[in-house]
């Protein structure tokens, strides 16, 4: 009986979306100033990064081989538009990391332009980082080579050439790297790559003349720059079949500039079992999950009484209010390999606060400057040449960040793992889902967070990483810094 009215109510839910959702602001779901999705590809098959396969090794070392390309891709049923690739007509081939692997990860940019491939998340040597200093000229190959030295954890890669990353990562490149331990391993959780464990990147993009169109307008670098389509693994309203029974998501904002609210189409409760680099230490229940860009969330949604019917994963963007559906689940009748969630997945170590020797400030500031709006960070734009802090390594530390500004942006620390502490004062305001490692948080305006931060180890006074708004046209407007561990 259950199973039977959920299947009636939530197809006519979304036979109705698609009937009349695409031709109708009116009488969409979605808030009104969501495009028309009349002439795209919707309604396809999920598709899902393939994972590359290593070259056999070379001494040990595992080669994967991705090559920078311009191709096209189809968002509309009619015209290919032009994109960036990896390995791919659009985004970039899933790579798969075990702890302790011995890797080579060789970019190769066949594009016009140099571009640059950073490994968000990826604990690895500043040289290895693959930030502004790593250019990759065209038809140029740059090799990220390092032994895998953190915990299982969902983490990305992406452009990060001076002034170019949001115009880059918009045209297509991103990619995911999911990295597995023992501990992962050992887990009753599903775990199958592309069967119950799913790789979502979530984007959204303008277009103009069934082309993308990357033209933000000083505002829009000021406000952060959103599209009024959403894509899922670059695709518009995919949809995929799933078992009755545990499916877990492994979400990525890769936006520009979206801060992203999921949910499911009933509102059900889910669990969060992951944050940006690590698993929590046991599942966090939700309804609602906020990422902002370049957050990852890995969540378990449980589909057992749903066989035979359909929930849809829907996408609300807050700063700009709309509503988009990111994906359609049907469930078939068989039941999943899994069907509990184990409610210990890790152990964090007890941070001792007293143990802090240091705190540094980070206010993030901007002026509207008319056309041309200047994002600084204690009121100093990136400047390649400056080093902007200096760090122990093994020291541990409050960086204390400062939004005072009345619009949102986030902090992203490269290479580095931290700990929330607290927000606007208080360490009650850090949610239980973000009580685990992260390499970016969100601050909405004004609002203050303190994060507690050790550099563990890659000591490099030449070694330079990057800290900086992860709302990628404010990082490329300025609001970017550097430090080095010594
Ligand atoms: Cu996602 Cu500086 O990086
Ligand atoms: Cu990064
Ligand atoms: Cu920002």
């Amino acid at each position: 009986m259950m199973y039977r009215r959920n299947f009636i109510k939530l197809s006519f839910v979304c036979a109705t979306y698609l009937l009349v959702g695409c031709n109708s602001d009116k009488n969409s779901t979605s808030s009104n100033n969501t495009v028309s999705l009349d002439g795209f590809l919707i309604n396809q098959n999920l598709n899902i990064p393939a994972l590359l396969n290593p070259t056999p090794d070379i001494n040990g070392i595992k080669q994967f081989n991705l090559n920078i390309e311009e191709r096209t891709h189809n968002f509309y049923t009619d015209v290919a538009s032009n994109t960036f690739g990896i390995n791919q007509s659009y985004l970039g081939n899933t790579l798969l990391l075990k702890n302790g692997d011995k890797v080579s990860i060789n970019y190769t940019n066949k594009l016009q332009e140099a571009t640059t491939i950073h490994g968000h998340g990826m604990h690895v040597p500043a040289s290895m980082d693959g930030g502004p200093y790593q250019r990759i000229e065209s038809n140029m190959t740059w090799s990220a080579s390092y032994t895998v030295n953190q915990k299982a954890s969902t983490n990305w890669y992406h452009p990060h050439l001076m002034g170019k990353t949001a115009e880059h990562v918009y045209h297509g490149l991103a990619g995911l790297i999911i990295i597995e331990d023992n501990e992962s391993n050992a887990l009753n959780l599903p775990k199958s790559y592309g069967i119950d464990d799913i790789p979502l990147i979530i984007q959204d993009r303008n277009f103009l003349n069934k082309q993308l169109s990357y033209a933000p307008s000083g505002r829009d670098i000021m406000r952060g720059y959103r599209g009024n389509v959403l894509l899922t693994n670059g695709q518009v309203q995919p949809k995929m079949t799933a078992k009755a029974g545990l499916l877990r998501l492994r979400i990525l904002n890769g936006s520009n500039g979206s801060l992203y609210n999921f949910s499911f189409s009933d509102g059900r409760v889910f669990h969060q079992i992951a944050t940006d680099n690590s698993f929590l230490e046991s599942p966090v229940e939700l309804t609602s999950l906020k990422l902002s860009p370049s957050e990852r969330a890995e969540i378990v949604v449980d589909l057992a009484n749903d066989a035979n019917g359909e929930v849809l994963l829907k996408v609300a963007e807050l700063i700009d209010n709309r509503t988009f559906t990111a994906l359609s689940i049907s469930v078939d009748a068989q039941a999943s390999l899994v069907s509990t969630l184990p409610l210990n997945l890790t152990t964090h170590e007890v941070i001792d606060v007293t143990q802090v020797v240091r705190t540094r400030n980070f206010t993030l500031e901007g002026s509207g400057n008319g056309g041309n709006p200047i994002l600084t960070i204690n009121n100093k734009a990136m400047l390649m040449s400056r080093i902007d802090e200096i760090v122990n390594v093994n020291e541990l530390e409050i960086w204390h960040i400062e939004n005072t500004m009345n619009m949102n942006h986030n902090f992203h620390i490269h290479a580095t793992h931290f700990r929330p502490y607290k927000r606007n004062g208080s360490t009650v305001n850090i949610l239980a889902n973000e009580q685990g490692y992260k390499d970016c948080i969100q601050l909405g305006p004004n609002e203050t967070v303190d994060i507690l931060v050790r550099m563990v180890d890659y000591t490099d006074i030449n070694g330079k990483y990057m800290y900086h708004c992860h709302y990628l046209e404010h990082e490329d407007a300025g609001m970017m810094g550097q430090f080095v561990v010594v």
